[in-house]
Order: structure tokens, then sequence, then C-alpha cells
């Protein structure tokens, strides 16, 4: 099976998951487009999501469903969304669509984290994926320099502007031992948005599409 049908399977599988009559968090990603478009058959029993990029708002919108913003909303009951790397711990990579800073501000307010994502997603340790970094873009090079020191190899990815209007660091070379720390030791940089560590915050459940189907991880 291809990646493509695996991540199609997987989004479907995650329609079990949306609780009718709540509101619904919504990711970004070539995953998560598969979730949207299933989510268009089921669109009068969502009274409205909250999205975490201009262009899933715009899917969103096509597939017939309500977007919120996150203060209309007290609370989100289930937030479903892709990522680039996951590990058994259900700790994440994101931001390889350049989205990070929203997804975990939906995150951090939903109830529970769906996460979706072919096999190919999953990893033992975390850092082969370059760990994208949303930065102001006056702190660039401060940033870059401060993420050296850290270990890592910072790459500017060109001609990319955030929905915040900010620039994106991809760092390579990171040891990613400890994702929590290393989380809050690079979102204490001056300059640094957010990273795409994912493990304050790991995702509660993870579908992965697999050749032999679906499975259910939860953390251990
Ligand atoms: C968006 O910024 C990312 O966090 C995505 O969730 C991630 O890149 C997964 O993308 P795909 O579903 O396209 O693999």
């Amino acid at each position: 099976m291809s990646a493509d049908a695996l991540k199609k399977a997987v989004a479907e599988a995650a329609l079990a998951h949306v609780p009718r009559g709540e509101i619904l968090g919504v990711g970004t990603g070539s995953t998560v487009n598969h979730f949207i478009r299933g989510l268009a058959t089921i669109s009068e029993e969502i009274p409205g999501a909250v999205s975490s990029s201009e262009a899933s708002t715009a899917l969103l919108k096509d597939a017939g469903i309500r977007v919120l913003s996150l203060n209309e909303v007290s609370e989100i009951a289930v937030y479903v969304d892709g990522a680039d790397e996951a590990n058994h711990h259900l700790e994440l990579i994101k931001g390889g669509g350049a989205a990070l800073t929203r997804e975990k501000i939906v995150a951090a307010a939903s109830r529970t984290f769906v996460c979706i994502a072919d096999e190919s997603k999953l990893v033992k340790a975390l850092g082969r994926f370059p760990l994208p970094v949303e930065v102001i873009p006056m702190a660039r090079s401060y940033v870059a320099r401060q993420l050296v020191k850290l270990g890592g190899t910072p790459v500017y990815r060109e001609g990319v502007t955030t929905d915040n209007g900010n620039v994106i660091l991809d760092v390579r070379d990171l040891t990613i031992n400890e994702p929590m720390k290393l989380e809050q030791a690079i979102n204490n940089i001056p300059g640094v948005v957010t990273n795409g560590l994912f493990a304050m915050r790991p995702a509660d459940v993870l579908l992965l599409g697999t050749s032999d189907g679906v499975k259910t991880l939860k953390a251990h």
C-alpha cells in the first residue's frame, strides 16, 4: 500500500473517534486533509471546529463545517492531527507543514489528542526528522546561534512565512534523549515562538496506518 493509501485509511478510522455534537479541533497536513474530506460525510453532526491553519480552515469550510475561533469556545473535545514523527510515548515532532504553533495551541486546549499517521512516522527515538522551530523574523540569526550551542544544525526554510507571519528554522543533528527538556530549553530562547516537539502535551492516542490495517497505540 502507498503511504497516501495508509494516510487515507487512518484518516477514515479517525472518524470513529469524533464525538458527535461536540466541538472538534482539526490539525494540518496531507493526512488531515483526508480526514477533513471524511468529515464532510458527518458535517451535520459537528457543531463546529477550531482549525490549526488557514489551509485547513479553507478545506473545512468546503466540507460544510463551521469554523470557530479558539476564543469562541471554552473547550475542545477531541483534536485530530498528523505528525512527522512519533515515538512509543506518543511524543511527537510536528511542523513539517509550518503550522506547529497553532497546532500546539489547539492541542493544549483539547481534552483528547488523537494523532493519525502512516507507519513510516513511528520511530524509536525522535530526531531523524529535522525539528521545526518557529521564530520571530528579527531573531532568526540569534536563535540559530543558540540552537548551534544546543548541538543542532539549523537551516532557514527559505520562502516560507507561517500563518503568524514568522519564519521556520529546521534543526538537524539534535540528540533528543529527553524530549520534554529539549522542548522547554528551545522555547526559552528569546525570539522562539515555539518548536515542533510535542512532549509536554503528547498525543493520547496514535492511530497508525499499517499494511496490516489501522493499529491503535496508547502511551506507555
Ligand atoms: C504541519 O505543520 C505538521 O505538523 C503536520 O501535522 C505534519 O507535517 C504531518 O503531515 P502529513 O500528514 O502531511 O504527513
